[in-house]
């Protein structure tokens, strides 16, 4: 059944651009993000204005990502995380959630082979242990097979809540200072940063929310401290790389002051 729904996948012809090629004219490369945060929303409002099953939306949702993830890789980006699957997204109707859990296996089963040819480094953030035994053990395959990768870090965030991450991570520290090996006094920004689910990333530079709406649904919380936003109409469907192309010459123009002040400007 899930094969007729899913329908094929492996016909996708769009290779990793490279540095010359056309889509990449407009890039400055001195001024890239190096940490792309993306919420891939509006695969339900793109599947109806089809008149498509939401489920629809979230399959066009994969292609999209697919294509997302090679321009990332042909712009080398140091890290992009996705938004797959909140802590909230389990309110939805089972049947919803049960074909996103398909759809997630179905993409590591699929693509999980040509990331690593692409030296991707792939990671799942969020409670991992909530998720099926079953895709837990291609999780930790999948991470397992491109570990030693030196690519782009691809960071699947699912079952994932930026306040349930800090929540945790609290967790871990105060059991540590509870059993003594750690002073309350001696906690610091880096060991926070180091016990948070994206240890090992630099910080966020620019989050990406496509259809329309304007805020952070407890995306990183932490991370995107002093993250630039951009945000477009387009449903995620609909969202390509050119478009994404856009969103890294806009951030190229921008003037990042992380709470100081800009000294050609001021
Ligand atoms: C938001 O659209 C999207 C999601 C909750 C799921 C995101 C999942 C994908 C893009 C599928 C691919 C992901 C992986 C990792 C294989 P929505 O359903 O909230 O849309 P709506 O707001 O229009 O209803």
């Amino acid at each position: 059944m899930w094969n007729k729904v899913f329908g094929g996948g492996t016909e996708d012809t769009f290779e990793v651009p490279k540095k010359d090629s056309p889509l990449f004219d407009r890039i400055d490369w001195n001024r890239l993000p190096r940490h792309v945060a993306i919420i891939m929303d509006g695969n339900g409002r793109w599947a109806k204005g089809q008149g498509l099953l939401r489920s629809a939306g979230h399959t066009a949702g994969v292609k999209t990502l697919k294509h997302i993830l090679k321009t990332a890789v042909g712009l080398g980006l140091d890290a992009l995380t996705v938004y797959a699957f909140s802590t909230e997204n389990w309110k939805r109707p089972h049947a919803e959630v049960d074909f996103l859990m398909h759809l997630f296996s179905e993409y590591l089963t699929r693509e999980m082979q040509e990331m690593h040819e692409n030296n991707v480094q792939i990671h799942f953030l969020g409670r991992i242990d909530g998720l099926s035994e079953g895709l837990q053990h291609q999780v930790r395959e999948a991470e397992t097979l491109m570990r030693d990768n030196t690519g782009v870090k691809f960071n699947i965030a699912a079952n994932y809540g930026g306040q349930d991450e800090i929540l945790r991570m609290t967790q871990t520290l105060a059991k540590r200072a509870a059993s003594g090996q750690l002073r309350p006094e001696d906690i610091s920004e880096q060991m926070i940063e180091d016990t948070l689910d994206t240890h090992g990333n630099l910080p966020v530079d620019l989050v990406i929310r496509t259809s329309g709406d304007q805020r952070l649904s407890n995306f990183l919380l932490w991370q995107a401290a002093y993250a630039e936003f951009w945000f477009t109409d387009a449903n995620w469907p609909e969202f390509t790389p050119e478009r994404f192309v856009d969103a890294m010459v806009d951030f190229g123009k921008r003037d990042r002051r992380f709470g100081g002040l800009n000294e050609k400007k001021s």
